[in-house]
């Protein structure tokens, strides 16, 4: 098999003869096949924590749409469960944790070791790894701190997340307190995982835009920072998704990533000139344009494709795919961004 390292050519800003893609949950309920496999899993939770069955979701994009890069298959919620905090997915509904708001409710958490409290996860990724047989690079992933506290403050999803910023503006000592817990159960979790086989990382910071840019200075972006720099010495590249990134570029920039994962908003030319050209980018086209028009669809990749970087642009949503896209889209949209970026260079 001859290797496929574009992905991580363009991580380190090397020159590619092509732009890789990959998506933000690329594994999912749009492909049909990942459907079945769920069916046979019989739950999201139990299709995570089986090895064999989370290796299987995390191969079929990589086989059937021909990305350049696998994710491994799991969620930035397991974590939170392995530290002690019970979590379910409820049919139709998200994710359900049970809500940490107090004192006594953070100090039971635990710091577990990964290889212990999660070897379901460490097996899935050397299984793939040796699936893959270095075909395309594997990407690693967590939940960046503050985006984790949001989930295990309100108990699952929310809108407004108001318990969150009530406990961050009434007791900032206490909110200071589980993000610093969360951030030192990601470390390990996220070495285990490079360990393991994960070529490259990437931390999910869903819920950071939500925050003006002091306050995500004040609270989120240390534990990033901590993450990254203690992460630095493994040698893989490290990506870092914030949606919502437009007001936070700065703190991005910051974080002591190697790559900064854009989302749709923001146009790659303005934050590669906003970052002065010093990091990898990668994105960002709006995961609701994959329910467009072909020719529509075409014209977005191709603009994003000319408004990216020559060296150093890996092709992503701008978040996770949407359930429901068409597959047909998903396998234009790579087709388009290869055809694309090749006649470029
Ligand atoms: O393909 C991949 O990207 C790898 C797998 C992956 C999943 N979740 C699988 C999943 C990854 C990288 C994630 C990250 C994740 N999980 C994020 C960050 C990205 C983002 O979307 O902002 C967040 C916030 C979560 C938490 C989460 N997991 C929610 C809110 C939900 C319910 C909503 C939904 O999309 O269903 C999940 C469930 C989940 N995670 C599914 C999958 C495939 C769907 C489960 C199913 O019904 O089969």
């Amino acid at each position: 098999m001859i290797p496929n390292d574009l992905f991580l050519k363009a991580c380190r800003k090397e020159r590619t003869e092509r732009t890789p893609v990959w998506l933000m949950r690329q594994a999912g309920r749009y492909l049909p096949s990942y459907r079945i496999l769920r069916e046979k899993a019989g739950s999201f939770l139990k299709l995570c924590k089986t090895p064999e069955l989370s290796a299987e979701a995390t191969l079929q994009p990589v086989r059937e749409i021909g990305f350049d890069a696998a994710i491994i298959f799991s969620d930035i919620l397991l974590p939170l469960e392995a530290m002690g905090i019970p979590l379910s997915f409820e049919e139709g509904e998200g994710p359900r944790l049970e809500p940490v708001r107090e004192e006594k409710d953070i100090e039971r958490l635990s710091i577990p070791d990964p290889e212990e409290a999660l070897p379901f996860l460490m097996k899935s990724i050397s299984l793939v790894r040796s699936e893959l047989n270095g075909s395309v690079p594997l990407i690693g992933f967590a939940g960046a701190p503050f985006t984790l506290a949001c989930y295990a403050i309100e108990g699952g999803s929310s809108k407004d997340h108001r318990k969150t910023l009530r406990l961050l503006y009434s007791e900032p000592g206490l909110f200071d307190s589980l993000l610093d817990k969360i951030t030192a159960a990601t470390i390990p979790y996220l070495r285990a995982q490079v360990r393991a086989g994960a070529d490259a990382i990437q931390l999910f910071e869903s819920w950071g835009g939500i925050l003006n840019s002091r306050t995500y200075r004040q609270f989120a972006l240390p534990c990033v920072r901590r993450i990254f720099s203690s992460l630095k010495d493994e040698g893989v590249p490290m990506i870092f998704y914030l949606n919502g990134s437009s007001h936070l570029l700065r703190e991005m920039a910051a974080s002591g990533a190697d790559v900064l994962s854009i989302d749709g908003r923001l146009p790659l030319g303005e934050a590669f000139q906003r970052t002065s050209g010093e990091f990898a980018l990668q994105g960002n086209l709006e995961p609701s344009a994959l329910f467009a028009p072909a020719d529509f669809l075409r014209k977005e990749a191709a603009s994003i494709v000319s408004g990216a970087p020559r060296r150093g642009h890996v092709f992503n949503l701008g978040h996770g795919v949407l359930p429901g896209t068409p597959v047909d889209s998903v396998k234009l949209l790579v087709d388009s961004v290869r055809e694309f970026s090749r006649s470029e260079t």
